[in-house]
């Protein structure tokens, strides 16, 4: 899919803005501050409702504004949408889609898919666990929104269990309704481990073929689903081994007035030539694994939706060697993708047409470059 348009109004430093847009390449430039990826993120937010920088609405809205308003016209192939967000201060945020407000704001997803790779995405094989966790409820949430409301559901049993697991430690009265927290747990998070597994295998092959083609052949990445449930055939067996890990766990649980077993405490193992890059991996390596990984995310977007998404650059191509740029641009042949540069000349190379390229000055956009605002 792509977009066609973008609409703002009171959005972070802008007070009004409306752009047409590429339906292959649009590079943002400007210096530092001036709103590049404040465009990047009022996408984003069409696509998940949730900014990728923060989780507090106020930020969004202009400082000296109280509500603000972002709207995208999006092509796919059999139809259009149309995506729009209002957000006030200290109220829900009001979404509609193709001009019809959503009751339930999660429905958001699977209308616009966007993919986003920025420095922060070092992260994801640098930092700790939740960070890829957070990698594979993200992208599974977007293609399939029940996993979302599975995730919710297990967080509010999760906290019910842990608060019950202290009052416990007090009372051992409230040891009877520990059960039923028990079942919910094992059936939802059940559900959540499967989703995550059936994801991880598909998106191996796919990252692993990428790896090699960005590193020539010369690294061989591998991906795998680190859970401390153990995976079975079916789906009643995995139940049956989640309820056996937290029968076996009770005691220290009770201990610790926490749950120490379940999806919330697996990981992604990422490796490379057999080496975790998590642990060794030079900062180089790193990137470029979080990179191959958010490629097979479009490969995946693209199989499950028969759309591409739409691959949201931020800062990211300076830090890339030409090589790599290269093969990024041309690997992608069929996604619009949306790029931000402090310099132009940071993609000299790529031959990138006037055509494509916006300047971003203080909250004003030109397709000319702009001496003063
Ligand atoms: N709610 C807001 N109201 C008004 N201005 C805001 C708001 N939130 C952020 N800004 C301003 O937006 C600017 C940052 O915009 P953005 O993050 O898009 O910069 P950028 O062009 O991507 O810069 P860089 O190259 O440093 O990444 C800052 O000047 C900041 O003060
Ligand atoms: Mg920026």
């Amino acid at each position: 899919m792509y977009l066609e348009s973008l609409k703002l109004i009171n959005f972070r430093n802008y007070n009004q803005l409306q752009l047409k847009f590429h339906p292959k390449l649009n590079v943002f430039v400007g210096n530092n501050a001036q709103g590049k990826t404040n465009i990047l993120e009022a996408i984003y937010l069409t696509s998940t409702g949730k900014s990728f920088r923060t989780n507090k609405d106020r930020e969004l809205i202009k400082f000296d504004k109280e509500q603000a308003y972002i709207k995208v016209e999006g092509k796919k192939r059999y139809t259009d949408t149309v995506v729009e967000l209002k957000l006030e201060e200290n109220k829900k945020k009001q979404i509609k889609v193709n001009g019809v407000t959503l009751s339930k704001n999660t429905d958001i997803l699977n209308n616009v898919y966007v993919v986003v790779f920025s420095p922060e995405d070092l992260k994801l094989i640098k930092e700790g666990p939740s960070e890829r966790r957070k990698f594979m409820d993200d992208e599974i949430s977007q293609m399939k929104p029940s996993y979302f409301h599975y995730l919710t559901q297990y967080n509010r049993v999760l906290l019910q269990r842990n608060n019950l697991l202290k009052k416990i430690h007090h009372h051992k009265k409230y040891m009877d309704t520990l059960d039923i927290w028990n079942e919910k747990i094992i059936e939802i998070g059940t559900r959540i481990i499967i989703e995550r597994a059936k994801f991880v295998t598909r998106i191996a092959p796919l990252s692993r073929l990428i790896h090699r083609k960005i590193t020539e052949n010369k690294e061989n990445l591998e991906v795998k689903y680190i859970s401390n449930i153990q995976l079975n055939n079916t789906f009643e067996e995995t139940l049956e081994s989640f309820r056996s890990r937290l029968k076996e766990s009770l005691e220290v649980d009770l201990q610790r007035g926490t749950t120490t077993v379940g999806p919330h405490r697996d990981d992604l193992g990422v490796f490379v030539n057999g080496i975790d890059i998590r642990s060794f991996g030079s900062q180089g390596q790193q990137r470029t694994c979080a990179l191959s990984l958010k490629l097979a995310e479009i490969e995946l977007i693209k199989g499950e939706t028969s759309e591409y998404p739409i691959l949201l650059l931020d800062d990211v191509m300076s830090e890339l060697d030409i090589n790599r740029q290269k093969f990024l641009i041309k690997a992608l042949r069929d996604v619009q993708i949306f790029i931000t540069t402090t310099e132009r000349e940071h993609l000299n190379d790529l031959n990138v047409d006037k055509e494509y390229v916006f300047y971003v000055k203080n909250a004003i956009v030109r397709k000319e470059k702009i001496e003063s605002v």
